[in-house]
């Protein structure tokens, strides 16, 4: 049926009809009076989102090219950084940061396990010399459900006391706290598919003193990307270069609905999602890739039992019309990913639970007691 898709995956995510409606217009100057006023109110209310007082600068890119910016900015070729890596993105760190000279030393994990702190922390306490320029790390690990501890992580980055510390906060802002002034983080990158509650389009980073201390004697060549350059446009409330006139008319709106939810209750409702599909999951007799106590509040990684990721995955998307996520790389066929970040309800989670649960009805999967998920979800929403 047309316009009945539901996305359950962790972005693209879904779009409200009125930040939809937002963007349905005409496009304005950018250097008009006008979207000079967009530009101010955008600015204020993305460090509201942060918890900051930091500049919060407006990239047109992706989550990636946010990350990317974050590296050049501040770093040099040749700089030691220590990399958390446990997925897919941790990985991209890796590999950025490669790409422009950095000396590289990761600190691993099991795709589906958390980093642990103390491995950055033996790392730093064993630089007495301070050679480690930045710690680096992918907040919500999107490619396994997994929330890495950046706050313990980043405890042991402050007793260094020169390092910086960067977060991919891709799919993490909006579904956690995130305090980048409480935790002191140096640089937080993300995206506007996420959380944001918009199209893809915008990078975001999010810049601390210490960082633009840092920005002064980094080396890297940069232009587009130039940091520099979107701070002093965004201090005059301009942009550098022609920005996405109409994701930012919808992002206005977009960041009025979350200042009218308040923090507290978006972080909330991103809990009670989680809880509720990883109930739904344990009562269908399914896996979950991630453990209770390092959680992403973005999506929810589940392993099938007796029937396969991608049959489950193409049921859904065929019969109901729902999008899931699948594995990425070897977790390709062995885990599908449920998305429940930025516009979706507990009734949206209901529906796609229930439609999981008809799914592995129909595959003939042997562990799903039916109704079971739902019963688990229902305990945990009706509380
Ligand atoms: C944690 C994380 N980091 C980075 C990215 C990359 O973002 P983009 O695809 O917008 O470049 C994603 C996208 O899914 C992500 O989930």
């Amino acid at each position: 049926m047309q316009d009945k898709h539901m996305l359950m995956i962790p972005g693209p995510t879904p779009v409200p009809e009125s930040v939809l409606l937002a963007m349905a217009k005409h496009p304005i100057g950018h250097r008009s009076g006008d979207f000079s006023q967009i530009i101010g109110e955008i600015t204020e209310n993305l460090k509201w989102l942060h918890q900051t007082q930091n500049d919060v600068l407006m990239l047109t890119a992706s989550g990636t090219g946010a990350m990317e910016a974050g590296i050049i900015n501040f770093l040099s070729a040749g700089d030691r950084v220590l990399v958390g890596n446990n997925g897919k993105f941790g990985e991209r760190w890796g590999k950025i940061a490669r790409a422009f000279g950095l000396e590289v030393e990761e600190i691993t994990a099991e795709w589906g396990k958390a980093l642990d702190p103390e491995a950055f922390k033996a790392k730093l306490e064993a630089d007495t010399e301070k050679t480690i320029k930045a710690v680096i790390i992918t907040h919500s690990e999107t490619s396994t459900g997994v929330l890495n501890d950046l706050q313990t992580i980043n405890t042991h980055v402050k007793a260094h006391g020169e390092a910086l510390i960067m977060v991919d906060a891709v799919t993490s802002l909006g579904a956690v706290s995130v305090p980048v002034d409480e935790w002191g983080l140096d640089m937080v990158a993300s995206g506007s598919q996420k959380g944001y509650m918009i199209p893809p389009g915008l990078g975001f980073v999010a810049v601390s003193p210490k960082a633009w201390k840092a920005y002064e004697t980094a080396t890297l060549p940069k232009f587009y990307l130039d940091l520099g350059t979107y701070k002093k446009a965004t201090d005059k409330n301009s942009s550098p270069f022609t920005p996405p006139i109409n994701l930012m008319f919808g992002l206005k709106v977009a960041l009025e609905m979350m200042k009218a939810e308040g923090l507290e209750a978006m972080f909330t409702r991103h809990q009670r999602l989680t809880q509720a599909t990883r109930a739904a999951a344990r009562g269908l007799g399914l896996g979950l890739f991630a453990p209770d106590d390092a959680a992403s509040h973005a999506v929810t990684a589940v392993m099938p039992s007796t029937v396969e990721a991608e049959a489950i995955r193409s049921t859904m998307r065929k019969q109901f019309d729902i999008a899931l996520a699948g594995g990425q790389d070897h977790l390709k066929g062995k885990i599908f990913r449920i998305g429940h970040l930025g516009f979706v309800s507990e009734r949206d989670v209901l529906t796609a639970i229930a439609a999981l649960e008809a799914t592995l009805e129909r595959l003939g999967d042997q562990g799903a007691k039916s109704g079971a998920g739902m019963a688990a979800a229902a305990q945990v929403l009706g509380n």
